[in-house]
């Protein structure tokens, strides 16, 4: 019997629930860390390990699905074709291990470049940001209603400070300066969380990779948001670039700033 994908996603979120009680038990023992790119990019032996519990669970019960993560445990993916799993298996590193806690399981599956599965789980805080195409987002068993639209002038936007540092600073202040405030959470998934929670009005960066964004993009879909690159195009789940995501009208206005 082919699985539904009612029946895909209940079993991806327990295995989420699972990985999460991992992630916690790590957290009372000494953490492993190592640079990749530089000091401001680590990982831990976590991140990894919680990648090759998704990649042997996923390919145990679904041998034909694909899968693409951030720490490699798969090989790189070329194409979208057929079910493709996206996994962050702690999106917000930084935070697991300066703060531990702030940090988010990302796990979203695509069928033929579409979004059918987002699914952000929020471990200390044991928030479920969950969503099935057309079935509307939940935090936990509440039903998401439809984000409030909102102009910039009473928006609060979420984005890294150091994006306001750079080449792109200016057109970027201009929107921080113009909005009511701004944060910085140091995960892409939860502050897409928040912003379909309506707890952020918009958030953007220069630069994510397709498992920070690809289960918020399902879930802000559901409650009536937009998410594509800073320019408007569509995001891309194979390669890198920005994102802006907000409600359709403060995503025009933002837009407005950027150009
Ligand atoms: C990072 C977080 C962070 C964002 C970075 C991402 P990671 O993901 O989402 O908030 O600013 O661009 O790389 O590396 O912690 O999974
Ligand atoms: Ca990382
Ligand atoms: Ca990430
Ligand atoms: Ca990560």
């Amino acid at each position: 019997m082919t699985a539904t994908w009612g029946n895909i996603e209940r079993q991806a979120r327990l295995w989420m629930v699972e990985a999460g009680d991992r992630i916690k038990t790590a957290l009372t023992e000494e953490v492993v860390i190592s640079e990749k790119s530089g000091p401001d990019d680590l990982v831990t032996e976590v991140d990894q390990d919680i990648e090759a519990f998704f990649y042997e669970k996923i390919s145990e019960a679904y041998p034909t699905h694909h899968f693409f993560g951030e720490e490699g445990v798969a090989q790189v993916l070329s194409s979208l074709e057929g079910t493709v799993w996206i996994v962050d298996p702690i999106d917000g590193t930084t935070n697991f291990i300066h703060q531990k806690r702030g940090f988010a399981i990302s796990v979203a599956v695509y069928q033929g470049g579409e979004g059918m599965i987002g699914l952000i789980y929020d471990v200390m805080n044991e928030e479920f940001f969950h969503a099935l195409k057309g079935e509307g987002a939940y935090l936990n068993d509440r039903l998401l209603p439809k984000v409030e639209q909102t102009s910039l002038s009473k928006a609060v936007v979420g984005i890294n400070a150091g994006w306001l540092v750079g080449e792109h600073a200016a057109a970027l202040t201009e929107v921080v300066r113009t909005s009511r405030g701004s944060r910085s959470y140091g995960s892409a998934a939860l502050e897409m969380a928040y912003v379909a929670t309506n707890r952020l009005n918009a958030y953007m960066s220069l630069n994510l990779s397709p498992w920070d964004y690809a289960a918020g993009a399902v879930i802000l879909a559901e409650v009536g948001c937009k998410a594509t690159r800073l320019d408007g195009t569509p995001l891309s789940m194979l390669e890198k670039g920005s994102l802006l995501a907000s409600s359709s009208n403060l995503h025009e206005e933002i837009r407005r700033h950027l150009t």
